[in-house]
């Protein structure tokens, strides 16, 4: 009877001894303690004994059950311990890994250059205002000193709307406009939209944007719209610009002029992009002219002022080299994620 015990005993230790998983320790805990286990079976010979080895037998099959029990428990709850463990290491992140980059939105190239403009004309004491799209002939043409067969009105191909309601052809519709609501000095920029009935092609489209920008006061001069534009000019590009100017014709302004600035891709030699000219066109401009001011109910006596407007789209395809147009309007994800 001991030695069958003693069987039993080192059977159980050698299997405890090679079960790996918590599952394995519940098979084995049922095995030996199960009904129809080792133990079990031992307690029924017990009655086959002699009265007087039964206690000594009985104490040993009882010391027996509760090692296995207890073994039985240790080991299960050691082996459960190790398996969380190892479950999370497995989970285990790296806090200090690099994280993936989302892709962010981001504003349309037109958008980011209209900022860096008029964040400069802020810098320089202009404020900003705004003028419709949908505008009467009226502020686009005749307060601007356009008269009604006037030749210089087939400068501008216009979408019309209706016999007097058309789409702006240029930003200059704010001027007599805001000039009627605000009395001198008026120092603005008006950003915008402007729409006229061209080809699209790699240099022209049906609508674009300009900012325009005027200043009227008592003794507003040629030579501040000059020194305005070259400040201008060289905060935008962040470097001294070389400007040239030529005289030009707008009804609205007398003088008038067309500015350049030198090309900055050959410093003026002649290249490709300024189409071996040295010299690039990027704004209008000139002294208002009296019938514009007397249309805003300014006093043309009193008072002077210029004005001038840009092309956004022309400054932005300079700046990166976009060669065509047309990009700016195709929403190609390729393009747009370059700004
Ligand atoms: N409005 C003119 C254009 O669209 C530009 C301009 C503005 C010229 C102001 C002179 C003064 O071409």
């Amino acid at each position: 009877m001991d030695k069958s015990i003693e069987k039993i005993r080192e059977e159980f230790i050698s299997e405890l001894n090679s079960a790996s998983t918590s599952t394995q320790i519940e098979q084995l805990k049922i095995k030996f303690l199960g009904k129809k286990g080792p133990i079990v079976a031992l307690m029924r010979s017990l009655k086959d004994c002699s009265k007087e080895e039964r206690p000594k037998v009985g104490q040993l099959i009882n010391s027996l059950k509760e090692e296995v029990a207890t073994s039985c428990h240790k080991g299960f709850e050691d082996l459960l311990l190790r398996e969380e463990k190892v479950k999370l290491e497995s989970q285990k992140i790296d806090v200090t890994m690099p994280g993936k980059k989302s892709n962010k939105g981001r504003s349309h190239p037109i958008r980011q250059i209209l900022n860096h403009i008029l964040s400069i004309f802020k810098e320089m004491g202009f404020s900003i205002q705004y003028s419709p799209n949908i505008d009467s002939e009226h502020y686009n043409f005749e307060s601007l000193n356009f008269e009604d067969d006037h030749p210089a009105r087939d400068m501008q191909d216009t979408f019309y709307l209706s016999k007097e309601m058309l789409l702006r052809t240029h930003t200059s519709n704010i001027q007599a406009r805001l000039m009627q609501k605000e009395k001198p000095p008026i120092r603005v920029v008006c950003p915008g939209k402007a729409f006229r009935n061209e080809n699209i092609s790699a240099r022209s489209h049906v609508f674009f944007h300009q900012v325009e920008g005027f200043y009227i006061d008592e003794n507003v001069t040629f030579a501040d719209l000059i020194s305005t534009l070259n400040s201008f000019f060289n905060k935008f590009f962040g470097q001294k610009i070389k400007m040239r100017f030529r005289s030009s014709y707008f009804p609205f302004v007398e003088p008038g002029l067309e500015a350049d600035i030198e090309c900055l891709v050959c410093s003026t030699k002649g290249c490709a992009i300024c189409k071996n000219t040295g010299w690039l066109e990027v704004v209008g401009a000139g002294m208002i002219h009296p019938n514009v001011l007397k249309a805003g109910r300014v006093d043309p006596e009193k008072y002077t002022g210029y004005a001038w407007g840009l092309g956004v789209e022309r400054l932005q395809m300079l700046l990166n080299n976009i060669p065509d147009i047309r990009m700016f309007t195709e929403n190609d994800e390729r393009f747009l994620s370059q700004f």
